[in-house]
């Protein structure tokens, strides 16, 4: 359990709260690029860690990511006209530029230099893959982080987002949280090959802190002498790495949940998948038919998620159709801000455990004048091979280290090196291992 304090620490993400804070320190995703996917296009409104803000795409491409309400008396400049490289406001049409220079005052004298004096809010954004992300923190911003998932070619990745109507923490905990997939996601009829998760309800866990937050190993026995090793991480703020959409033995990427606050009791979470070889088929990613247009799940606390009784005894756990959905039930169904006070934690929540300890360690470096880890300021450290993820049979005489030798734990020993050994495990892959 948590005190009252930390909980509140950990959930409370406005401007100024130390958790807060800390999040700004990184880059998050704001938004989908098919938000705002052409120059001009229409803006996007963008609710951020307790922030009203704004989205567009300029004349030249250029994403700008502004406060919401016009610097003259207000007004949302979501219904802006979007030209001439600047977003103008329909009330008196002042004019922004995506760094938030006031371009023009047109119901001002000609000789004002007025707009010269202002600046309005502005946040620095990077795409990638499908997200546009933002950096909402101090001036001296550090560099956009190369993860794996942001550097393959488009057609290798997708990404979906929908909303969770609870704080971000109660979803992140959940992908930290490898024990209920034996149970939330499980199948009861025989339709799904789920044998992995059954054999072994109990894992045993190992968690270890690296340079980017927590590596979480979750081992159960499997048949024929073997180990059933799953292994993800929690990457410093908010996303979930994860070995989901993937057969066993197979390392050809991974996902990464992420879950951005919007307020503290609305969050959006982000399923970027990615392979490392091949294009994605669109039938891959079947979340997408479980969101709407608006990005809200058709599921939802609204409708019990849709659940169905009989298929609760025949088909599934829950009754409820697809991963998205479950997670979200068992998440939203604590409350908007669950109080941790009064959670009763066993053996299984160790993963749990470790990413509240890495979060409320950075808060407090934060705290204290320091800088918090896994903020990138080095190019030669913008590479990131040792945060993988994967669920593999292994012989149990062999611990999964040895096989997966390139995955240290810290970011120090990192080396080329890695990337070969990966490809080494892949093709051991195809020359048949269990599945
Ligand atoms: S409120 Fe936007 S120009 Fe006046
Ligand atoms: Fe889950």
């Amino acid at each position: 359990m948590l005190s009252k304090e930390d909980n509140e620490l950990l959930s409370q993400t406005a401007a100024g709260t130390p958790m807060g804070n800390l999040i700004r320190r990184y880059w998050i995703p704001a938004l989908l690029s098919e938000e705002i996917p052409a120059p001009d296009c229409a803006p996007a409104r963008v609710r951020l860690l307790g922030e009203e803000l704004v989205a567009f795409r300029d004349t030249q491409g250029r994403i700008g990511l502004i406060g919401e309400h016009c610097a003259h008396r207000g007004t949302s400049l979501f219904y802006g006209r979007n030209e001439e490289c600047g977003l103008r406001c329909i009330y008196h049409g002042w004019k922004y530029d995506v760094e938030g220079n006031v371009l023009d005052t047109p119901a001002e004298p000609g000789d004002s230099d007025f707009r010269k004096k202002l600046r309005h809010t502005a946040y620095p954004t990077h795409e990638a893959g499908g997200v546009i992300y933002a950096y909402l923190g101090p001036r001296d911003k550090p560099l956009f982080p190369n993860y794996e998932w942001t550097q393959v070619p488009l057609n290798q990745t997708y990404v979906t987002k929908c909303l969770l109507e609870c704080n971000y923490l109660q979803g992140l905990e959940g992908e930290c949280d490898s024990s209920h997939l034996s149970f939330l996601h499980r199948a009861v009829d025989n339709a799904r090959n789920q044998p992995l998760y059954k054999t072994d309800t109990a894992p045993v866990y190992e968690t270890e802190e690296t340079d980017f937050g927590v590596r979480l190993i979750a081992t159960r026995n499997a048949a024929d002498k073997q180990h059933y090793v799953r292994l993800s991480a929690f990457v410093s703020p908010v996303y979930g790495c994860v070995p989901a959409g993937r057969p066993t033995n197979e390392l050809d990427g991974f996902e990464i949940h992420t879950y951005v606050p919007i307020d503290d009791t609305h969050t959006w979470r982000y399923d970027i998948g990615f392979h490392r070889s091949r294009a994605v088929q669109e039938d891959e990613v079947h979340r997408r038919k479980q969101i709407g247009p608006d990005y809200l799940r058709i599921r939802n606390a609204r409708n019990n998620y849709l659940q169905d009784r009989q298929m609760q005894k025949t088909v599934n756990f829950t009754g409820i159709e697809d991963f998205l959905n479950h997670d979200a039930c068992a998440t939203e169904s604590m409350g908007p801000i669950f109080d941790r006070s009064r959670e009763h934690l066993g053996v299984s929540d160790k993963a749990v455990i470790a990413v509240r300890k890495f979060l409320l360690s950075s808060v407090k470096a934060l705290q204290e004048g320091r800088e918090p880890p896994h903020i990138v300021r080095e190019a030669r450290r913008n590479w990131f091979p040792h945060i993988d993820c994967f669920a593999y049979l292994l012989p149990q005489a062999i611990h999964w280290r040895q096989h997966f030798d390139y995955l240290t734990i810290s970011g120090e020993k990192e080396n080329p090196a890695a990337f070969a050994c990966r490809s080494r495990l892949n093709s051991s892959m195809t020359n048949g291992k269990t599945t």
